[in-house]
C-alpha cells in the first residue's frame, strides 16, 4: 500500500524497466531493458501459441446493442481538446445512451481498419492508438438512472460494439466511498473506469507493459475529456481511489485485470443513492491465451501504488503538488497560435475517427510557426482531475527538438505552457536529425517529422509528494498531455505518433536543464509526407 515517504518501490521499477543502447564486445548495438549491471531482454513474445487476444468477452451476458446513428457534435476538435473539463457549468449535464456510446467508441472502440502482423495475427486498430497495438485496455460505466438507460454497472465490448451490464442497481456510493469522497464524483451521473489487463500488453514488454498502461491510459483519455467537452459534459480525472474496492464494484481480481483510472462525467441528476453490501461478481469471461506470464515487477508495483481505502485516498490527494516552472534562462520567444476564429471546424468524433500514427513526414518542407503555436497551445492547458492543481504548471517539462519549423532555429526548446512561450536551450548542432531518431529507440520517423516532444518529469518532487502512487500520476499526465497534441495535430491537417526511447539517453540530451528529470514519453509530428 502506498505511503508517501516510500517511493523506493517506483523508483525501483523505472530503473529496472529503462531501455538502453549497448555496445557489445564486437562492437555491434544491442538494446536492453534495465540497468546496468542488471540488464535484460526488451522484448518477450516467445510463444506464439499464448498471444493473449485484446478482447475481454463475457459468454454468458446478453449484449445490448447501441444507437449507431449519433448526431454530430458541433464543437471544433481544437475548441474541445482545449477545454480542461472542469469549466464552470451551474446547468445539470446528464447523458444519455448516445453519449455514453459516443464517449465508449471513441475511448476504447473500433476503427475499423484491419492489418495483419509478422506473427500473422489481425489487428484490429482502436479509436485511440496504444503501444504495440497490443491493446489492453477494458472500459466500464458505472451511473445511475439515465434518460434511457437503467442505473447499474455496464462493460463497453469493442468487439461487438455493446453494453453488458455487470450489475443492477445505483452502484455510484460504493465508487465514492472508494474514492474518499472526490468531489467531481460526488455529483457525477456516470463513471467511466479504465481497467488494464497487463498480460495483453505484457506478452510482448515484459515489465516495460505497466509504463505502457498509463501511456495508453493516459491516450484513451485525451480522447475521451474532449469527446466529453464536445457533449458539452464536465470532466474530472480520478487517480485517487481504493484499488480493492473499485476491482470488487467492477468484478476484476486486482492482479491479472485492475482499474487504472476514473473519470467522472457530468453533473447533477441526484448523488448516488446508499448501498448495502456488494456481493461478488461471478461472470466468466473466456481467457485470453491457454497459459498467461506474469512479470513480477508489474504486481510488485502496482501493489506498491495501491491505496487500501477511501480514507487513504482522501489523504492521497489533499494537497495536490504546485509546480512552477523555473524562470527561462534565455529570452523566451512568444508563441503565435491561430485565433478561435480561423481554427479549422472539424468536430472531434471526426478528428479521432481519422487519426493515424504517421511514420512518414515530409522532410522537405516546414510547418508554419502558427500551427506549431496552435498544437502547444491548444494541447496544453490541462485537465481536471482530483489530485492535480488547477492552473499550476504541469507535472512534467515539454522539451522539443525542432527540426523544421518556420521562422525558428532548427534546436532544442522547452515550452513554457503558462506563459504560452518556447524558450531556447539550444540552438544548431550537427546531426540534430540522426540523434532525434536514434533517441526514439532507432526509428527513422523521428528524424523525419517536424518536431519531437518530450515529456520528462523529475520524478524527485513528484514521489516525494505522492509517493509511489505518484509514478501511476507521473506516466499517465505525460501522456494524456501527447494524446492531446497527437489529436490536436489531426485537426490541423498534420501526423504524430507516439514512441519509446532510451530513458537516460534523453535525459543527457536535453541535460543540463532535464539534469535529475525522468523520461516518461515522446510524441513526434509534422506534415505528412505526400505519397508519390
Ligand atoms: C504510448 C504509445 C507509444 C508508441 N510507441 C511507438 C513506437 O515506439 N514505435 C512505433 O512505430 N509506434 C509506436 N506507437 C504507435 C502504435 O504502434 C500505434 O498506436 C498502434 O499500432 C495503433 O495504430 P494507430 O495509432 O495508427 O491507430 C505508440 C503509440 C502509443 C499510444
Amino acid at each position: 500500500m502506498t505511503d508517501n515517504r516510500d517511493t523506493s518501490a517506483a523508483l525501483a521499477f523505472h530503473a529496472a524497466t529503462k531501455y538502453v543502447a549497448l555496445r557489445d564486445a564486437s562492437g555491434e548495438v544491442q538494446y536492453a531493458m534495465g540497468t546496468p549491471p542488471t540488464l535484460e531482454r526488451t522484448i518477450w513474445q516467445e510463444d506464439l501459441s499464448i498471444e493473449p487476444r485484446p478482447y475481454k468477452v463475457y459468454p454468458n451476458l446478453r449484449p445490448m446493442g447501441l444507437p449507431t446513428e449519433l448526431p454530430p457534435t458541433g464543437l471544433p476538435a481544437l475548441a474541445a481538446l482545449a477545454r480542461t473539463g472542469g469549466e464552470p457549468a451551474r446547468q445539470t449535464r446528464i447523458p444519455d445512451l448516445s453519449a455514453l456510446t459516443r464517449l465508449a467508441r471513441l475511448t476504447n472502440g473500433l476503427l475499423h481498419r484491419r492489418a495483419q502482423t509478422q506473427t500473422g495475427r489481425v489487428v484490429e486498430f482502436r479509436t485511440a492508438g496504444g503501444t504495440g497495438a497490443r491493446y489492453h485496455l477494458e472500459l466500464y460505466f458505472v451511473c445511475g438512472d439515465l434518460p434511457d438507460l437503467s442505473a447499474g454497472v455496464y462493460h463497453y465490448a469493442a468487439a461487438d460494439d455493446s453494453l453488458r451490464q455487470l450489475r443492477s442497481g445505483d452502484q455510484r456510493e460504493a465508487l465514492l466511498k472508494a474514492s474518499g469522497s472526490a468531489p467531481g464524483l460526488a455529483e457525477a451521473p456516470v463513471a467511466l473506469v479504465l481497467t488494464s489487463t497487463f498480460w495483453r500488453n505484457a506478452w510482448r514488454y515484459k515489465a516495460r507493459a505497466y509504463r505502457h498502461t498509463f501511456w495508453d491510459a493516459g491516450t484513451s483519455l485525451a480522447n475521451c475529456l474532449a469527446v466529453a467537452a464536445a457533449l458539452e459534459l464536465p470532466t474530472q480525472v480520478v487517480l485517487g481511489f481504493a484499488d480493492g474496492a473499485v476491482n470488487a464494484l467492477l468484478g476484476v481480481d486486482g492482479e491479472r485485470e485492475a482499474a487504472i483510472a476514473v473519470c467522472a462525467i457530468g453533473r447533477g441528476g441526484g448523488g448516488p443513492a446508499g448501498v448495502g453490501d456488494l456481493p461478488p461478481l461471478e461472470h466468466l469471461t473466456e481467457p485470453l491465451s491457454s497459459a498467461e506470464v506474469t512479470f513480477a515487477a508489474i504486481p510488485r508495483m502496482h501493489a506498491a501504488s495501491s491505496l487500501a481505502s477511501g480514507e487513504a485516498a482522501a489523504a492521497w490527494r489533499q494537497q495536490p503538488l504546485q509546480r512552477v516552472l523555473t524562470p527561462p534562462r534565455q529570452p523566451p520567444i512568444a508563441l503565435s497560435p491561430l485565433d478561435d476564429e480561423v481554427i479549422p471546424r472539424a468536430p472531434i468524433e471526426d478528428v479521432i475517427m481519422a487519426r493515424r500514427s504517421t511514420r512518414h513526414y515530409d522532410t522537405e518542407r516546414p510547418i508554419t510557426f502558427e500551427l506549431f503555436s496552435t498544437l502547444l497551445d491548444r494541447s496544453t492547458r490541462g485537465f481536471a482531475a482530483d489530485c492535480l492543481a488547477d492552473a499550476a504548471s504541469p507535472l512534467h517539462d515539454g522539451y522539443l527538438i525542432v527540426n523544421a519549423v518556420e521562422g525558428l532555429a532548427p534546436g532544442l526548446y522547452l515550452h513554457r505552457p503558462l506563459e504560452g512561450s518556447i524558450e531556447p536551450l539550444k540552438i544548431g548542432g550537427t546531426a540534430l536529425r540522426a540523434q532525434a531518431a536514434h533517441l526514439a529507440f532507432d526509428q527513422q520517423y523521428a528524424a523525419d517529422a517536424h518536431v519531437n516532444s518530450y515529456y520528462l518529469t523529475d520524478l524527485g518532487p513528484v514521489l516525494a509528494h505522492y509517493g509511489n502512487r505518484g509514478y501511476r500520476l507521473a506516466q499517465l499526465e505525460a501522456a494524456l498531455f501527447a494524446g492531446r497534441l497527437h489529436l490536436a495535430a489531426h485537426a490541423l491537417g498534420l501526423g504524430a505518433v507516439g514512441s519509446t526511447s532510451f530513458d537516460d539517453e534523453v535525459v543527457d540530451f536535453f541535460s543540463p536543464r532535464a539534469a535529475g528529470a525522468s523520461f516518461m514519453f515522446v510524441l513526434v509530428f509534422g506534415a505528412r509526407r505526400r505519397r508519390g
